[in-house]
């Protein structure tokens, strides 16, 4: 990753660029942040009047200083309504500003209105920092990389002297966390031409390496996966070239805990979804490389605690990750429209479309992770359905469980992390649409509504007893659009916040 953050004391004197945030409620009584000497303070005044800046959220007010080459005023709105996420978004927002410029380094400092929560100030100033920076330079020549923008150096100025420990740890924390999200982000990014199942478990293995034994993976190959029953998966990977890989990590917790829960990670890794016979028409199958995402990101997490030295904050002893690796391709060996394949549980599947892929891979990861790992909770991310994007648009996961209180934590969890998702029904009469005349269930719903519903429904046959969430990240894995906050256009790195920080609460 890209840059530095420093904490230092005092008050900056000459700087490229000074951040700070107004409020609604201080424009009024013009008081203007200290560290600014009277004649600049004079010189925002004015500015501010005759502009009309009223702090507004997200309003900006640029202007030069003396001794500050760029003073970037933001507005956060009114005082009672800020918090730390904000503050973020409105970090992001000023990195933006400041590197149109090509300013490569600048300070902010503490406020009051950041409040005491000092180690979360530092973790969410490290993750807009870091991941504002990101950007895939992989396949870009010299002369393009060296356009790249990015802030080089951020000061962070705060007095006091336990705060600065804490946001210290915060930082740091930050800055792994990011590093995660970042790893997750490449592996999106990366081509299918690049990234093949034993491209990702390459990875692992690494990621198994530089845990120094926390983390153990095992790999199973076709012939294990067919010992084992995987007909779902299997038939997904039959129309490939490239040899399936069920890859599967644990991470085992040293600071051994009280309870026996314990958690697997499912990530929908179709490392390229062309439709198999069910071809993709091609502006659709365009950008199916993203269609490993869920995968990315259960791997992005693993690589963060494969990092992580302090390991009480987490709160299971074992944590499982799994990735049904294949590609979905057409071919003279490929699974065809009509045919039934026989998942690990025994039930047969009527495959009617071959495009409809990644619930027959993860059919065979969820039974495996209740009946080999004999986990109790399990977490789904999968690029699943266009239909959820219909539902939802491309920032917005769709949200489903089996078990409320799972379901409450990670919608709260994700909110504070700025991951959005929403709760969609798992409507049982639905399930109707799965019938199949000649098998136990087939694999599409039939109609063209409620897809993302009856995919959610298959899924939910193969749990058994397992508290259970869905998240289907077809929309918000990918940035097809402009440069967002802290998102640059492709990969997102979507879910990796979200299950570090479940991995740390309470149940
Ligand atoms: N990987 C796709 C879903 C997808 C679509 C992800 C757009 C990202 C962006 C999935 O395998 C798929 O093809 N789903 C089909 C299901 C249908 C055949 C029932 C879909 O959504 O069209
Ligand atoms: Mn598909
Ligand atoms: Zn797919």
């Amino acid at each position: 990753m890209f840059g530095k953050i420093f904490l230092r004391g005092g008050k900056p004197i000459r700087e490229k660029a000074i951040i700070d945030i107004l409020f609604e409620d201080n424009i009024k009584k013009n008081s203007i942040p200290e560290i600014f000497d009277k004649k600049i303070q004079k010189k925002i005044l004015e500015r501010i009047k005759k502009t009309n800046f009223l702090s507004k959220e997200e309003e900006i007010l640029e202007l030069e200083g003396d001794n500050f080459e760029n003073i970037v005023l933001i507005g956060g709105g009114k005082r009672d309504y800020f918090n730390l996420t904000k503050w973020q978004n409105l970090l992001t927002k000023a990195w933006e500003r400041l590197k149109s410029k090509k300013v490569k380094n600048c300070s902010i400092f503490y406020k009051e209105e950041l409040g005491k929560d000092y180690f979360e100030i530092g973790k969410k100033l490290a993750i807009s920092f870091y991941l504002s920076n990101y950007h895939f330079d992989q396949y870009l020549g010299e002369e393009k990389r060296k356009e790249l923008e990015k802030i080089e150096v951020v000061s962070f100025y705060v007095e006091d002297k336990k705060a600065k420990e804490k946001i210290q740890k915060g930082l740091d924390w930050g800055q792994l966390v990011s590093s995660g999200v970042c790893f997750a982000r490449d592996l999106v990014n990366q081509p299918a031409s690049h990234l093949h199942p034993e491209t990702l478990v390459e990875e692992v293995f690494k990621i198994e390496k530089e845990s120094k034994g926390k983390i153990t993976v095992e790999v199973l190959d076709k012939d294990e996966c067919q010992r084992l029953g995987m007909g779902a998966f299997l038939g997904v990977a039959q129309g490939s070239d490239r040899e399936p890989k069920f890859i599967v990590l644990k991470y085992t917790n040293r600071q051994k805990k009280t309870n026996d829960e314990k958690v697997c990670f499912i990530g929908k890794s179709i490392t390229f979804d062309s439709g198999g016979l069910s071809l993709k028409p091609s502006e659709m199958m365009e950008w199916m490389k993203v269609d490993m995402s869920g995968g990315a990101t259960v791997l992005g997490v693993f690589k963060i605690l494969s990092q992580m030295s302090n390991s009480e904050k987490l709160v299971y002893n074992e944590i499982y990750g799994i990735l049904p690796a294949c590609e979905n391709m057409p071919s003279g060996k490929a699974m065809r429209p009509g045919d039934i394949v026989k998942a690990m549980n025994g039930k047969t599947i009527e495959v009617l479309n071959t495009d409809a892929e990644g619930r027959l891979t993860l059919a065979d990861a969820m039974v495996y992770a209740e009946r080999i790992l004999k986990v109790n909770t399990i977490i789904d991310l999968a690029t699943l359905t266009g239909a959820c994007m219909v539902a939802l648009g491309t920032k917005i996961a769709g949200l489903f469980g089996n078990d409320d209180r799972l379901v409450e934590k990670i919608k709260e969890i994700s909110q504070k992390e700025g991951e959005l998702v929403w709760e969609l029904p798992l409507h049982k009469p639905y399930k109707k649409l799965l019938q199949s005349d000649i098998a136990d269930i087939k694999n599409i719903g039939g109609g063209r509504y409620g897809g993302a519903i009856t995919a959610a429904l298959f899924l939910s046959d193969f749990v058994e007893k397992a508290k259970w969430v869905h998240l289907d990240i077809a929309g918000p894995a990918f940035n097809h659009e402009a440069d967002d906050i802290m998102i640059k256009r492709g990969g997102t790195g979507f879910g990796v916040l979200t299950l570090i920080e479940f991995l740390e609460q309470k149940r």
